[in-house]
């Protein structure tokens, strides 16, 4: 009897501990957090996705772009700081994400990091290049393909002015076009929405040597 209540007093601390470590303390340094004033545009920091984008980040998530890519641009890595590869302007911290649902972290790095990559990469033309054949805009790359987001259909009268320019092994037969699915613009309109290049109290942007 000593031995099970023992027993039982063990797992309630360990489930206790548990509790205000992950629960307790995060939400006593982090439950504060609010958005902030955007002084540029009168709304908010971070901004609120908008339109497409809200779909287009469930399809990043049904999709599995996780697998490959983060969205966090971290101070130090192994190989070097993010910010030196290009990856942000300063690294990401807690308020970056208190508008998502959920927070695409992420921890395998087979692909960059896509924090900024609606600064980086702002033609929503390369996007669907890049989904349909990663390949054809970067060579050698290991990116899956993601056609099945575009659909092959005949030209029924003018070509779309949606249609993919798509040249050698991709291009279409003859009197055929391939154009983004639904699921394929809302997708590309997150990822242009994806960008944290705008100061934050506790992570200034740095200027760069000689602006303003
Ligand atoms: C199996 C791993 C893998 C998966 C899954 C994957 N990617 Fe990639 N991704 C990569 C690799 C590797 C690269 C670098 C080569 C390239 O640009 O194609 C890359 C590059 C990118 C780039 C260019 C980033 C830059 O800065 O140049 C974007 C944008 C991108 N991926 C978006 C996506 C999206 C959206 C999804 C899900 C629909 C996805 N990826 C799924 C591996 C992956």
């Amino acid at each position: 009897m000593h031995r099970l209540s023992t027993f039982l007093i063990g797992i309630l601390l360990v489930f206790l501990t548990s509790w205000v470590g992950v629960v307790a303390y995060s939400s006593s340094r982090l439950g504060h957090l609010d958005p902030i004033a955007d002084a540029d545009t009168g709304g908010s920091l971070p901004p609120n996705l908008q339109g497409d984008a809200i779909a287009g980040q469930r399809v990043y998530a049904a999709e599995g772009c996780i697998a490959c890519h983060s969205q966090q641009v971290r101070q130090t890595s192994v190989t070097g700081t993010d910010i030196a590869r290009g990856w942000g302007v300063r690294p990401s911290v807690a308020r970056d994400y208190l508008r998502d649902s959920t927070a695409f972290l992420g921890s395998v790095r087979l692909g960059q990091d896509l924090s900024n990559v609606g600064v980086r990469l702002p033609d929503a033309k390369w996007h669907y290049r890049h989904l349909y054949h990663p390949g054809s805009v970067c060579e050698g790359s290991i990116m899956p393909s993601f056609s099945h987001l575009f659909e092959v259909r005949k030209i029924q009268g003018q070509r779309s002015d949606q249609a993919l320019d798509l040249t050698g092994v991709d291009a279409p037969k003859a009197g055929c076009e391939v154009v983004p699915t639904a699921e394929a613009k809302n997708l590309v309109a997150y990822l242009l929405s994806l960008r944290h290049d705008y100061p934050l109290p506790e992570a200034p942007v740095k200027k760069a040597a000689g602006a303003k």
